[in-house]
């Protein structure tokens, strides 16, 4: 299938990531959000990218207003039926990613494939949301998107074989390495690196060491380029706390059990970078 034309739903750190190296393809990128200071503060990001890319003298300023004019700002779901494909980055929540999937189907050309960056929730079940399940899989990028490689791709249980290539070839495209994965909770990044970070939350809870430490021993023992709170900050505490709900619910194991300092840490609003504060203070 021949794709030109992206949109991407949600115009957040994942959202606004995926439409740069979309743009940076040469796609023709619609990037999509409730409000326009939303994509505004989306686009900005991406400029901010693009232009230290410039001063790196990775690409010229001529290249730069070439790949920012491939991303048009639109906050209406309508703009979706002049389109190939839909990435959808929205908030990771059933209710809302289901509600936009059903919207999203009635809207798209019948051709448009509908792919969802949902970090653990299950495609199939997205999917049934929809009259076209066969169209629907999971694209999973890394957060910083533009300089992560992988992309995990998730095949619901109605994905055709025909969508599955095509995704993995634009995956290509984009530069990114795609690994092909099942629909279980959490696939496999999150099902590996959360439990992780909800043992590093653990860890702290119980007094075992200082964040500080805890974050030193897996830096430094096992060469992670965060320390797992650091890392937990960087992703969101809520996002954390949301996929290890996902794999407790999804698994009915006590093994993926949220801990109870994770849940304090959202009650109290501190979700990370994104709000100032989280494990660590950010001025
Ligand atoms: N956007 C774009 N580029 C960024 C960036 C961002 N947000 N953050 C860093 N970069 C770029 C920098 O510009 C720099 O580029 P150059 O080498 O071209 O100059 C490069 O990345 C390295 O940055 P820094 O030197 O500032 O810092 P660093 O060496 O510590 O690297 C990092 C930063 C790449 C984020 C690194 O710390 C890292 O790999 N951290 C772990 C990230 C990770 O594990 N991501 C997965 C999260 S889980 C997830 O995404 C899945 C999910 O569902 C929750």
């Amino acid at each position: 299938m021949n794709v030109k034309s992206i949109m991407v739903i949600g115009a957040g750190q994942m959202g606004s990531g995926i439409a740069q190296v979309c743009a940076q393809a040469g796609y023709s990128v619609l990037l999509n959000d409730l409000k326009a200071e939303f994509v505004e503060r989306g686009l900005g990001v991406i400029k901010k990218n693009l232009s230290r890319q410039v001063e790196k003298e990775r690409m010229t300023a001529e290249e730069m207003e070439t790949v920012f004019g491939n991303v048009t700002a639109s906050t209406d779901l309508q703009d979706a039926k002049n389109v190939d494909l839909i990435i959808e980055a929205a908030v990771e929540n059933k209710e809302i990613k289901t509600k936009i999937f059903s919207q999203l189907d009635e809207i798209a050309p019948e051709h448009a494939i509908l792919a969802s960056n949902t970090s653990s929730l299950p495609i199939t079940e997205i999917a049934a949301a929809t009259n076209r399940p066969e169209k629907v899989i999971g694209m999973h990028f890394m957060n910083p998107v533009p300089v992560m490689k992988l992309v995990e791709i998730i095949r619901g249980l109605a994905t055709a074989d025909e969508v599955y290539q095509t995704i993995e070839d634009i995956t290509k495209t984009l530069k990114k390495v795609p690994v092909e994965v099942n629909d279980f909770p959490g696939f496999v990044s999150n099902r590996v690196l959360m439990p992780m970070i909800n043992e590093a939350v653990y860890t702290l809870y119980e007094g075992v060491a200082s964040k500080e430490a805890i974050d030193e021993v897996m830096k430094l023992g096992m060469n992670h380029p965060m320390g797992p709170l650091t890392l937990a900050d960087f992703i969101g505490l809520d996002t954390c706390l949301y996929i290890m709900e996902t794999l407790h619910e999804g698994f009915g194991d006590d093994k993926y059990r949220p801990c109870p300092l994770l849940r304090k840490y959202v009650k109290a609003g501190w979700l990370g970078k994104k709000t100032g504060r989280g494990f660590y203070v950010y001025e």
